[in-house]
């Protein structure tokens, strides 16, 4: 068995941002810039976007975070949305999710300038993905794409089991998984709360990609011997001997499963920090103007 180092990963992909970055930068070009509209108090939000800030930091970009207390109405939101799509100096920018029930995802992520989604959310950039245009892909999907390409994971004609088939995850990693391309070229399957034989399908997977935000849902029994198990999961569960009072849990029993896969991502440490540089290499991206003018 080996462990999936997505820490490890990451900060060779930080580093490798900051070292273009700095020659863009040493060639006169504009420091790219990231701005994050952070909405409420959310413990996870909070914990997410200032991982993104310190990422920026890292990588050499700019950024800004916008702060919004979580009684902001939709339309002071949205005007804040479609000033930033206006702003010359912002090359790219993320409204962290979730947002206040009062107000409507979709809308704001259809207000945003897809030219300027390096989160991939929007229409236009899932739409693209799904044709094989250039795009941005949304950041959980792609930082699972880069570590199976950095292990050499072979993926061509392999099983796929995706478990869970939110917008965020599940539907875009199948659609990855799928594409003419490495990683790709795989047979895919999603499995969700509906799917009648859920685990017979994962005990035939070659490659199972666990997202559907349960702990520990993913047993020993459903694995197959050698298969390659990547974990979406990351929910905080209580947790009263940790200082921060929970404890970030994966959707695989990873003690049981892991001795039976040829590969495994950990949790912490797996996908989630290849989560943050998949967002850092959008905005290097956009920075650029290498896939929108
Ligand atoms: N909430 C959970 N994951 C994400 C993400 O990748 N982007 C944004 N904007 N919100 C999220």
């Amino acid at each position: 068995m080996r462990l999936i180092d997505g820490k490890a990963i990451s900060e060779q992909v930080k580093q490798e941002i900051a070292k273009e970055v700095a020659e863009m930068v040493g060639r006169g070009e504009k420091r790219p810039h990231l701005a994050a509209i952070l909405v409420g108090h959310d413990g996870g939000s909070e914990t997410y976007v200032a991982a993104k800030v310190k990422a920026c930091e890292a990588c050499g970009f700019k950024s800004s975070l916008i702060r919004y207390e979580a009684d902001v109405t939709e339309e002071e939101l949205l005007a804040r949305v479609r000033e930033l799509n206006e702003d010359e100096e912002v090359d790219g920018f993320i409204v962290q999710l979730p947002l206040p029930k009062h107000i409507s995802e979709q809308k704001v992520i259809e207000t945003i300038d897809y030219r300027k989604d390096v989160d991939g959310f929007h229409p236009i950039n899932v739409g693209r993905m799904a044709i094989g245009l250039p795009c941005y892909i949304s950041a959980t999907p792609n930082g699972i794409l880069e570590l199976l390409k950095r292990y050499e994971i072979e993926t061509s004609g392999k099983k796929c089991v995706v478990l869970g088939r939110s917008n965020i995850v599940g539907k875009p990693m199948a659609s990855l998984m799928m594409r003419k391309a490495y990683p790709g070229d795989a047979t895919v399957t999603v499995c969700h709360s509906r799917s009648c034989d859920l685990v017979k399908e994962c005990q035939e997977a070659d490659i199972l990609i666990a997202a559907m935000g349960q702990p520990g849902f993913v047993k020993a029994e459903m694995v197959k011997e050698g298969a390659v198990v990547i974990d979406v999961g990351t929910t905080r569960v209580p947790d009263a001997t940790r200082k921060s009072g929970f404890k970030l849990t994966g959707d695989v029993k990873f003690d049981e499963v892991a001795p039976k896969c040829s590969y495994i991502t950990p949790v912490p440490g797996g996908v989630g920090p290849m989560t943050i540089v998949s967002l850092m290499k959008n905005a290097l991206l956009a920075g650029k103007k290498a896939i929108y003018k």
